[in-house]
């Protein structure tokens, strides 16, 4: 998105309800065209942004622009702006074509551009001919489709969309995970999303922004975010992280550092300059550490003993948790192979734990400066 512009921009913006401060001075660009999703735990502010955005809510100070100007006397329904909700709101008593129809009638648009545009529209979220159904005969999936083509179909430059999927089951939310992408790429339409789910944040975004408390925690790609969290925050929030707590004893060459974690002496690379003495955190994904028996320990290497407190099995790989000696527990992920002995650990095996040096991320212990 190097040569993306800003399409959106959310500039100190400051938000309260009653004397609870939800956001303070919170500032976002977002680029035209993106994917871009809000994720953090609930009660973070992810809802008052979208809603700031849609103009259901006003802010206390601060701008909102939308193309460079400032739509804070805009009101919602002349923003070109749609929202879609989790709980779909379709009017019951109307059929799919009447639900998705209905902004363009308001708008007083001709029959014959409604009928095209929702035909259109239906065609896009792939319910061409359930024009006369009425909801109670859709699926759930089917609902949110409805809801996604009532949205689209006014063509707004964003669409808003808050945890749109979280009420559809497993399966049917990865598919519409896919299928949400896939109407986005095609429409070109900028899309906020709003969600508490990692794992749906990090398949569908070009870009996400981690937030807790109403405070942005790191912005960037999928990639960036779980590859090099900032903070704990967002290496916690963003899947499962083993941390180890080490102080750095050396600098080796530039950004590369002799960590001692426990008297094991790791050497790691940092994305900033550390100074001897400072403490570190350093994280490894679960798909990142590698198990041994302790008898095939590699002599120059450095590791952790440890042994197996629990294996479990998830179809595409094993994982196993770990009880270190120094007292942390660790998950390790491995991808499946029956033909790897090192898949036979049993249940209070000790085994030797380390990693490819350059696997790790490592973050400065304490509060981010
Ligand atoms: N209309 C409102 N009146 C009072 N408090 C609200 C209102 N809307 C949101 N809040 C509070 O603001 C905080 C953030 O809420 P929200 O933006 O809905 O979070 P999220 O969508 O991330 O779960 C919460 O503590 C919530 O209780
Ligand atoms: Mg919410």
């Amino acid at each position: 998105m190097a040569d993306a512009e800003v399409l959106l921009s959310l500039r100190k913006i400051v938000k309260g309800f009653g004397s609870q401060k939800v956001l303070s001075e919170f500032s976002l660009d977002i680029f035209d065209g993106e994917f871009f999703t809000i994720l953090g735990p609930s009660g973070c502010g992810k809802t008052t942004v979208l809603r700031l955005i849609a103009g259901f809510e006003q802010a206390d100070s601060g701008q909102i622009l939308l193309d460079d100007a400032d739509i804070a006397a805009v009101a919602a329904e002349h923003r070109p702006v749609n929202t879609v909700f989790q709980s779909y709101a379709l009017f019951p008593h109307m059929s799919v074509a009447e639900n998705v129809g209905f902004g363009l009638r308001m708008a007083a648009v001709t029959k014959a551009e409604i009928k095209q545009r929702v035909a259109e529209a239906l065609a896009v979220v792939k319910l061409s001919g359930f024009e006369s159904r009425k909801p109670h005969q859709l699926s759930g999936g089917q609902k949110q489709r409805v809801a996604i083509a009532r949205a689209i179909v006014m063509k707004p430059k964003v669409l808003l969309l808050d945890e749109s999927l979280s009420a559809l089951d497993h399966k049917l939310r990865q598919q519409m995970q896919m299928e949400l992408k896939q109407i986005q790429r095609k429409l070109g339409i900028t899309f906020v999303y709003v969600t508490h789910d990692q794992e749906e944040a990090l398949s569908m975004s070009d870009r996400v922004l981690v937030m807790n408390h109403g405070q942005p925690q790191q912005i960037g790609s999928p990639r960036e975010i779980y590859e090099a969290p900032r903070n704990m925050f967002v290496a916690d929030f963003i899947g499962e992280i083993n941390v180890f707590d080490g102080v750095v004893e050396a600098e080796n060459d530039e950004l590369s550092y002799t960590v001692n974690i426990g008297g094991v002496k790791k050497v790691a690379g940092a994305e900033f300059r550390l100074e001897v003495g400072d403490e570190v955190h350093v994280l490894l994904r679960p798909e990142d550490l590698r198990i041994e028996y302790i008898e095939d320990q590699p002599k120059d290497e450095q590791g952790f003993l440890g042994k197996v407190l629990e294996r479990s099995y998830t179809g595409k790989t094993i994982d196993t948790l770990i009880a270190l000696e120094n007292g942390n527990t660790l998950r390790a992920s491995e991808f499946f192979n029956e033909d790897d002995p090192d898949f036979d650990y049993s249940i209070n095996q000790r085994v030797w734990v380390s990693w490819i040096d350059g696997w790790e991320h490592v973050i400065k212990a304490g509060p981010l400066e």
